[in-house]
């Protein structure tokens, strides 16, 4: 065999190794995909990088701008992972209303895994029978709870005595600090912090703590850290190269997410030890009680024990950083925007008057200050993005084709900010909200994204709504909060699963 019949040897084969790749390549992409569909379009991804390096460090900016150019459904490519992008608020709807099913899955990504150890309602299972068991338990112990009759008050329930006690604990602790600090003013954060827990400690296990008590504090801390390290979006989600190197933020986590679990699994013991049935004292003990019954209940068997009583993770995991972000909030706009705090204190003092405290009972009558509430969550929009979504079937969406398994973003923050709903999205403006009899309109609040939508919908929206009410009432009732001399005040936001404000200082002044 001379050189040249060598060479065209290795050609062929070197042809041959291509065309046969090339046909698996497209038996593996016909096989995804429906005949004649579209996948969605987005911008052409680097090798290994995919479109990381075209994202600016506020991500739902980047996300919202490429939506202009390729609509509302497309796809950029984060490293190794496909990540499909959804925006409009009727394009939303569609995926997780009408086609909810195919769109409940959560992906499998490393740091859910590494958060969840496999149990978490939120993070981990997969969407299926067990899965809508496990979330009907979690509503179910929440609502019971929260319903339950109150202890030592004439409050409406449990969930409202233990909200307005922690609220109006706040507001005096913030008087004693405004005598104290006069005009240069306080940073309200850590107090915020500690009143809020205190609600979701007492719902989830039956005990409140003082703010200086070093173990709830401990808590709280690694709370805030554990999102804080999982919102910055772990570089081994999107490559995988970085599972097997040592990561100093992925070994803090891990490490964060371990003390977390064993301050939980000490308390569920302490609930295991002293049970019982006929004095259900808290969430724990609703889920214990689940436990219990099981046995007679064939359709709980799909769950296991651990899996039940670990819900009490995912309600305590969500049930705080939220809601004080959405406090931080408020309080940045009533001092940015003093005539509208005088508006809501107009509207506690003709419906509340100074002889009682805001009650869950007053929220109906007082649609301005609802409607405040709405535009904070619209205009901070502070979560940006839903938890990430995966789709369980091959599905088609606005004529595009997404196969099963596909990690889906949703950009509520883009619905937030859409010219088309809001006209002039960037404006602060309460009254947008309202009729022109004054009433709330509902059916624009209903177009707010804060809570997700569908089945994987927030599961505490309504406790979520009733306490930032309540707290901010409360406050208002007593307390007159304005800027503090030659501070600038700036509504950019730190990115994260929940976007921060900047630090702030706000001046106090007791209003009687
Ligand atoms: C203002 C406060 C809150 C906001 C903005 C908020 C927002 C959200 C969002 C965006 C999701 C993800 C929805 C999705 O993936 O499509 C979620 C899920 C969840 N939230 Fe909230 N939340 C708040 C308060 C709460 C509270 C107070 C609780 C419990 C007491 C809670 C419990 C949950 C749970 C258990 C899930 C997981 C649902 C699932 O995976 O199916 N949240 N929340």
């Amino acid at each position: 065999m001379n050189l040249e019949n060598i060479s065209h040897t290795a050609t062929s084969e070197v042809t041959l190794i291509l065309c046969a790749f090339a046909l698996l390549l497209l038996a593996l992409h016909g096989r995804r995909r429906a005949p004649g569909v579209p996948v969605p379009p987005g911008p052409r991804p680097w090798p290994i990088v995919g479109n990381f390096l075209q994202m600016e460090e506020q991500v739902h900016l980047s996300l919202t701008n490429l939506r202009v150019q390729y609509g509302d459904v497309f796809q950029v490519k984060m490293g190794s992972l496909v990540v499909v992008v959804l925006s409009g608020y009727t394009t939303i709807k569609e995926a997780l209303v009408r086609q909810g099913d195919a769109f409940a899955g959560r992906p499998d990504l490393y740091t859910f895994s590494a958060v969840a150890n496999g149990t978490s309602m939120t993070f981990s299972e997969k969407y299926g029978e067990a899965w809508v068991l496990h979330k009907k338990i979690c509503k179910n112990a929440l609502r019971t709870f929260s319903q339950t009759e109150p202890k030592d008050s004439n409050a409406s329930c449990l969930l409202e005595e233990r909200i307005c006690v922690e609220a109006i604990d706040m507001v005096e602790t913030l008087k004693a600090q405004g005598e104290e600090f006069g005009d240069s003013g306080i940073d309200p954060v850590q107090l915020l912090v500690t009143s809020v827990a205190n609600v979701v400690c007492t719902l989830c296990f039956g005990k409140r703590y003082s703010h200086n008590d070093k173990e709830f504090l401990t808590i709280v801390h690694i709370n805030n850290e554990v999102l804080r390290l999982f919102a910055a979006g772990n570089l081994a989600d999107f490559f995988p190269i970085f599972r097997y190197l040592p990561s100093p933020s992925l070994r803090k986590m891990v490490e964060f997410i371990n003390r977390m679990n064993n301050f939980m699994e000490r308390n569920i013991m302490e609930h295991l030890v002293n049970f019982d049935t006929n004095c259900i004292r808290d969430i724990t003990d609703a889920l214990i009680a689940m436990c219990e019954d099981r046995q007679e209940d064939k359709e709980s068997a799909v769950l296991s024990n651990s899996q039940i009583v670990h819900s009490v993770i995912d309600i305590f995991g969500a049930g705080f950083d939220t809601i004080i972000t959405g406090l931080q909030w408020s309080l940045l706009y009533l001092i940015k925007f003093p005539n509208i705090q005088d508006k809501i204190v107009q509207e506690i003092d003709n419906q509340v008057g100074m002889d009682r405290l805001p009650q869950f009972k007053d929220r109906p009558n007082m649609p301005y200050t609802e409607a405040f509430i709405n535009e904070v969550f619209r205009h901070a929009s502070y979560m940006p993005f839903t938890i990430p979504h995966c789709t369980t079937e091959n599905i088609t969406l606005n004529g595009y084709f997404i196969p099963k398994d596909t990690c889906v973003f949703i950009n509520q923050y883009q619905v937030n900010h859409d010219i088309e709903i809001w006209d002039d999205p960037e404006s602060f403006r309460p009254e947008r909200f309202l009729t022109l009899s004054g009433h709330l309109n509902k059916s624009l609040t209903e177009k707010v994204m804060i809570f997700g939508m569908g089945i994987r919908r927030c599961l505490g929206d309504n406790i979520a709504r009733l306490e930032m009410f309540v707290f901010l009432t409360t406050l208002l009732h007593r307390l007159h909060i304005e800027n503090v001399p030659g501070q600038e005040l700036d509504l950019s936001s730190t990115f994260g699963l929940t976007m921060k404000p900047r630090p702030y200082r706000i001046k106090i002044i007791p209003r009687n």
